[in-house]
């Protein structure tokens, strides 16, 4: 492991890339076509027997946005993070939808992301609203290079800074 990046700087710049860069990608319409029937389900259910509907990696995805959204609203209230999620290192090998993950753009961006994550556990509290936003951030600098489809849902992640 070298240098973590703890940079909000930089974060904050990927994030504006990735507004421009996201018109250029089309997660947008794959996202489209699995969208028609989503249960109002509390949990993921994997149906066996037909392809899967979604891929480990989607599935992970959903279980990191209910993670964000969770714990966003634990720091913004101020409240102990919830046990760190270790499942999430499967980012990193995770299959995902044919087509959709290129290795060589996708691993740093995944490796930045576990590295945030570990950030946030690191911070004090009196800095995890912020070091949190970071890694929203960086959700959206991966999301604008390769699947656009979940960025407005991802910036809603965000949470208030200097609360007070
Ligand atoms: C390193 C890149 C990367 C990072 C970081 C990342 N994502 Fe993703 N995300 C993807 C890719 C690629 C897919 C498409 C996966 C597939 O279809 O197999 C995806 C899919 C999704 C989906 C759609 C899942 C579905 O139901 O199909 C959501 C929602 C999502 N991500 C939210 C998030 C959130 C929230 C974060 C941060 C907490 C995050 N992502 C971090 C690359 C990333």
């Amino acid at each position: 492991m070298h240098t973590n990046q703890p940079s909000k700087v930089r974060s904050t710049f990927y994030f504006g890339l990735v507004a421009t860069a996201m018109v250029l990608h089309a997660c947008t319409s794959r996202m489209a076509e699995a969208a028609p029937a989503p249960p109002p389900a509390k949990s993921v259910r994997v149906v066996k027997g037909d392809p899967p509907p979604t891929s480990q990696l989607a599935l992970l995805m959903r279980d990191m946005t209910a993670f964000a959204d969770s714990t966003g609203k634990l720091v913004s209230a101020g409240k102990e993070l919830p046990v760190y999620p270790v499942r999430f290192k499967a980012i990193m090998t995770a299959e995902a939808t044919p087509g959709m993950v290129e290795h060589r753009t996708f691993d740093p961006y995944a490796q930045a992301w576990l590295g945030q994550l570990d950030a946030l556990y690191a911070a004090p509290a009196s800095e995890r609203n912020e070091v949190f936003n970071s890694l929203v951030q960086t959700c959206a600098a991966c999301h604008g290079l390769m699947c656009p489809g979940p960025l407005v849902r991802i910036k809603k992640l965000t949470i208030q800074e200097n609360e007070d």
